[in-house]
């Protein structure tokens, strides 16, 4: 009932019906024929819109045909699932991803630049054809063969960005093995839970890292981490310095074994359906989990929302500044460029390195014309002022993108206004790792509407919308907030939690059943846009870095003299959260100094120094109600300082405990500011 009626409202505000047949038709031969997409056509959005709500699988199936290269073409679009709201797309259908993202573009365009390595080292630019990474991508596919890497095995990635990262994703996606990118900031404790989960056969890294004129020791991390990973076999280690590393016997220098393999490697036909890869990332409870996605329908939904969310034309170069260990670089680094035949630009460094002027000097240099990025970095870089943004040419630019995390007005108006000059759309864009894609985004618009400062709007094509209440019900209507979910399956959603489908079930489809829940809360607002409000549960965003606040728990718990700890959000100028611990010590300890610095350690250690709190405040005890649960809601009441507004106490086991917090907090403040 309520999905017909979330159906019945997306079409009611859709006028008038557009003959939709001709639009999807002419859109496939377009893109085929051209082997590039082309723009949307008149009265596109609504249009599409129109025919993704009234007929998804068979609005998917006609895009899938024309955008994609098949091997084998599919029977059937969408197999619905179960629990319902799950779906496999394009079933029957064979095709192999890194055929779609190079030899397709290098039959027509072999010298087109795919890749911009954008290194840290200012001004040292790397350049890379679609016929050079089809190079690189074959050699180390013929590499990972020889080693054994069969399809369907895993490879864990531990690399910033650079080509030969590219290359490893695709040359797994080649052969048909399964990549687990770990972002090479996480520990080798982090990196080793990755690896074991997954059971991970190999690691492909690098001797070193250079970020912000830093060298990152990559190779130790990783040796230090497969001390405790049985599956692995080998470690595949290129160079990114000079530097040597210490080489072990199951370690392969990539390069050398590279310059060996032939530079063909017939690529692997695969089901729409295998698993393209797994990406870890934080729930409100547990361990990380890996979210699987596909083949063909991560692909698709990569490839169109890169194109339309960011009116991507041909010719254009594409600056997302994310690493490729995040959900946005694979998306809009990786598979949506490159199936789009786009250039791509690698960001290897940091927004201050040298000065805050560096993504504005790459703008110009690159002649970057989508520029997507964080709001954590703007949010940095207002602070250093206008001049070093004026400094720089910036009249590339068309269209500015915000990902990962609500963008505040303040920053919204600087990106836009001293940034974009006025002139350059800005889209915020909200998403997930499960999600595949961008969901919510003010565009694409066919309109060209006006777009709400710091809004993500509307959906994309095919996507629902729905906010829920506390009962479970659907809340029609405007001007209404609620959990937001999403009513109808999409080709671009993850398939499930590796090795754990009940948590996927579980996490994703039970609270509503027949929705995907996304862990977020939204506005809709009075003329049906939505703005999403932030997550309901305990996953916290620490400059744009999604993360448990049981991770950090769980990590501080191994402390020997720390019996109990709670770790909440808090808002965070820079980094829009940050992560503030209470902590109870066991009775005896004296240097309270000492176990909070060790506290830290132990954070950076077992997570990443991303995720070490910011303050850490000693309490004689937690706030816990009468069944033993820690009630978070009130610590938040406490740093937020809305302490005159509590709300119910009564189920607190002892209510004298919010005075005692109150007491510490105040005294904790005092001494910070003196
Ligand atoms: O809370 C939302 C926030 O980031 C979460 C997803 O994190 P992750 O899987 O790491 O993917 C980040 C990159 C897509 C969401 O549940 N989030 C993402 N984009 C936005 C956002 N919050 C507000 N506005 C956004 N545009």
């Amino acid at each position: 009932m309520a999905l017909a009626a979330a159906r019945a409202r997306a079409l009611r505000a859709l006028s008038p019906p557009h003959p939709l047949g001709q639009v999807l038709v002419a859109a496939r031969r377009r893109c085929s024929e051209a082997g590039a997409p082309g723009a949307l056509p008149p009265g596109g959005y609504r249009a599409w819109q129109e025919q993704a709500a009234r007929d998804p699988a068979g609005f998917w199936a006609d895009l899938a045909r024309g955008w994609l290269r098949w091997d084998s073409p599919f029977h059937t679009a969408c197999q619905p699932g179960r629990p319902a709201g799950t779906a496999r797309w394009f079933l029957g259908g064979r095709l192999n991803v890194s055929v779609n993202c190079l030899d397709q573009h290098v039959e027509k365009s072999p010298n087109r630049v795919a890749l911009i390595w954008e290194r840290d080292e200012p001004g040292t630019a790397v350049h890379v054809t679609y016929r050079e990474l089809l190079d690189l991508t074959c050699r180390l596919a013929n590499t990972l063969k020889k080693y054994g890497i069969q399809k369907g095995d895993k490879v864990a990635i531990y690399m910033p960005v650079s080509p030969l990262s590219v290359a490893s994703m695709l040359a797994c996606a080649r052969i048909g093995a399964v990549h687990s990118v770990v972002f090479a900031g996480f520990s080798a404790e982090s990196l080793a839970g990755r690896i074991v989960d997954s059971g991970c056969k190999a690691v492909i890294t690098y001797n070193q890292g250079v970020r912000g004129g830093r060298i990152i020791e990559l190779k130790r991390t990783v040796d230090e981490a497969v001390k405790n990973c049985p599956s692995i076999k080998h470690v595949f280690v290129a160079q990114r310095t000079d530097n040597k590393v210490q080489m072990g016997d199951c370690d392969i220098p990539l390069e050398e074994e590279m310059t060996k393999a032939a530079s063909v490697c017939t690529p692997e036909s695969m089901d729409s359906e295998d698993m393209l890869f797994m990406l870890y990332t934080s729930g409100s409870t547990g361990k990380p989990k890996g979210i699987v996605h596909t083949q063909a329908g991560y692909l698709l939904y990569a490839a169109l929302t890169h194109k339309y969310v960011f009116d991507y034309q041909q010719g254009d170069v594409f600056g997302c500044v994310a690493d490729i260990g995040w959900i946005t670089g694979h998306s809009y680094v990786v598979y949506g460029p490159l199936c789009n035949g786009a250039t791509s630009v690698l960001f290897e460094s940091t927004p201050l390195y040298p000065d805050p002027g560096r993504y504005w000097e790459v703008v110009q240099r690159l002649k970057i014309n989508q520029f997507y990025a964080a709001p954590t970095a703007i949010r940095l870089l207002l602070n250093y002022g206008e001049e070093w943004v004026k400094k720089y040419d910036r009249s590339s630019l068309k269209t500015l993108g915000s990902v990962g995390e609500p963008i505040n007005k303040e920053a919204w108006q600087w990106f836009y206004q001293v940034v974009g000059e006025g002139r350059c759309t800005l889209v915020d864009t909200w998403w997930q790792t499960e999600t595949g894609g961008i969901c919510i985004a003010p565009r694409p618009s066919e309109e060209k509407a006006e777009i709400v400062p710091a809004m993500a709007m509307r959906p994309f094509f095919g996507i629902v919308p729905v906010l829920m209440d506390e009962n479970g019900k659907v809340i029609e209507g405007n001007d209404v907030s609620g959990a937001l979910c999403i009513a109808q399956p999409w080709p671009g959603m993850a398939r499930t939690i590796y090795g754990d489908h009940q948590r996927f079930v579980d996490v994703y489809f039970r609270a509503y059943p027949g929705y995907y829940f996304t862990g977020d809360g939204a506005y809709r607002t009075k003329q049906g846009y939505y703005q999403i409000t932030g997550r309901t549960d305990d996953v916290i965003n620490i400059s744009g870095h999604r993360l448990g606040t049981a991770e950090i728990e769980d990590a501080m718990a191994d402390h020997p003299e720390v019996p109990e700890t709670a770790v909440i959000g808090y808002p965070h100028k820079i980094k829009g959260e940050g992560a503030f611990a209470f902590v109870v010590l066991k009775e005896q300890v004296a240097h309270v100094d000492r176990v909070k610095e060790e506290l830290k350690t132990i954070v950076a250690s077992k997570i990443a120094k991303y995720a070490v709190p910011d303050h850490i405040l000693v309490v004689k005890r937690l706030p816990k109600t009468r069944s033993g649960k820690i009630m978070r809601r009130l610590l938040r009441k406490v740093v937020t300082e809305q302490s005159n507004n509590m709300g119910d106490v009564t189920t607190l086991d002892d209510p004298s405990v919010v005075k005692e917090i109150l007491d510490a907090y105040q005294k904790y403040k005092e001494k910070s500011s003196s």
